[in-house]
């Protein structure tokens, strides 16, 4: 069997990987030279622990990665679409690369005979695939999904930092179609390159695509109550959100997972799909109550960080404050909507003195400063006169900080957002965000 993939990111780029290292023949498609030419160098366009050996790995077997589509109408049997979805400034998804992609699939499917199963991985709003992707494909190919081609939802759940992971052993297999034909090439197709005991959910187009929304919104609605109680322990002394957080967390009906308080959370998917969701449900007129409360929670959450640094250092301008951790996670270098950057943005016009360290993201963070912060590669060296540090990401790195790290510190305010540290120590002054005093 022959697999294309298009659109090598996060998702495509590992998925493309794992599939040739299990022996499948891959041909990997993205529109951008640049990143063509990097991947062909053996080398990740960007940092995820785990891809780069198995990409090299790849290459050496049976993944060939090219900047055009051709070969991979005519010759695959699946053909997976991995590329973007990402915000438009007004909140809604933007379609542009996927109906482009699907308008070339469509056109080249015009001049073929092989007929191919398309699955869509990218994340889209429901009734986009069975709407807009269907017509774009069966008008441009003059053939009918089920005749000529199939079409499929097959919603993605990896996370960044653990692609590689989550790519090898998935904890579901969600496969969304109406032809019954197709959808069974697609389920064998898992069934023989994954363990079987992974749960796979068989339905059809527009329920494969909501299950991805309700699930990234769930989290998302977990993150914020955690922070919503967080706060309120913040302000009530003797409550710590931690011991909150594993209490409830053993009721095997709330799950111990997604519990971290912290300072909101970020990425390329979190922020944006509970987004799209909410203008989902306004367009289709439900008043989205729930998920608007767990947005506006999540952007609140920056100004807690704020309200700590007024209350211990007061006013910023021409102080020095560091900031440790630029990735919305760790084991990352994205920086999309990640709360630091968010931070860092409220804290320049207030005349901060900003320095930063982040062991993979500082190269990001200076497209968007440039000079107007100061970037180290050393902890220490971040730290040093520094008057508030203020923990973002929960890099192991700082995780096994001690105090003398903070010696050379002006003025030893430490705002740990995540509570890594728990420092007890009457020489500093330590606020773990969610422990009440
Ligand atoms: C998420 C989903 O987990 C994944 O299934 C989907 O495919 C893509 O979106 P990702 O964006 O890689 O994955 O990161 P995730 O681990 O979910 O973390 C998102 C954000 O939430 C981060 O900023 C993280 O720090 C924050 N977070 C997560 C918390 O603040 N507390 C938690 O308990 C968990």
């Amino acid at each position: 069997m022959k697999i294309g993939i298009i659109g090598l990111g996060f998702v495509g780029l590992t998925f493309a990987s794992i599939l040739a290292n299990k022996g499948n023949h891959v041909i990997g498609v993205d529109s951008n030279k640049k990143k063509i030419e990097i991947i062909n160098s053996k080398k990740t366009p960007f940092y995820e622990p785990e891809l780069q050996k198995n990409l090299k790995n790849a290459l050496k077997k049976k993944l060939i990665v090219s900047e055009k589509i051709q070969d991979v109408v005519e010759t695959c049997d699946l053909i997976f679409v991995t590329v973007g979805t990402p915000m438009t400034s007004n909140g809604n998804i933007d379609l542009k690369n996927i109906l482009n992609v699907c308008k070339n699939l469509g056109k080249l499917l015009l001049k073929t005979n092989n007929s191919p199963v398309i699955i869509i991985k990218s994340t889209v709003i429901p009734g986009t695939t069975v709407n807009q992707i269907k017509n774009t494909l069966e008008k441009n190919s003059k053939k009918k999904v089920g005749d000529g081609f199939g079409l499929i939802t097959n919603p993605e759940f990896l996370r960044e930092g653990k692609a590689v992971e989550d790519t090898l052993y998935p904890h579901l297999i969600v496969i969304g179609g109406i032809n019954d034909k197709n959808r069974d090439k697609v389920i064998k197709f898992y069934k023989k390159n994954y363990r079987s005991n992974i749960p796979l959910v068989s339905t059809n187009n527009t329920t494969a695509e909501m299950i991805k929304y309700a699930n990234n919104s769930f989290l998302a609605t977990k993150i914020s109550f955690i922070n919503n109680i967080s706060n309120l322990c913040q302000k009530t002394p003797e409550t710590n959100i931690d011991d909150i957080a594993n209490a409830i967390g053993i009721d095997p009906r709330i799950g111990k997972q997604f519990l971290n308080a912290g300072p909101g959370f970020g990425g390329s998917c979190l922020p944006k799909d509970l987004k799209a969701m909410i203008k989902f449900s306004k367009r289709i007129g439900e008043e989205p109550i729930l998920l608007k409360a767990v947005e506006e929670t999540n952007m609140l959450q920056v100004k807690k960080i704020l309200e700590q640094i007024d209350k211990y250092l007061g006013k910023v301008k021409n102080k020095k404050i560091t900031i440790l951790g630029l990735s919305f996670k760790e084991e990352s270098d994205d920086i999309r909507e990640s709360v630091s950057i968010k931070l860092i943005e409220k804290l320049i016009p207030k005349q901060a003195i900003i320095s930063v360290h982040d062991p993979k993201a500082n190269e990001n963070t200076k497209i968007i400063f440039g000079d107007k912060i100061l970037y180290f590669k050393k902890i220490d060296d971040a730290l040093k006169e520094s008057q508030c540090v203020i923990i973002m990401t929960p890099w192991k790195q700082y995780l096994k900080l001690k105090k003398i790290n903070f010696q050379k510190m002006r003025n030893k305010i430490i705002i740990d957002t995540r509570r890594i540290l728990n420092f007890k120590d009457n020489e500093m002054t330590y606020i773990g965000l969610g422990i009440g005093k």
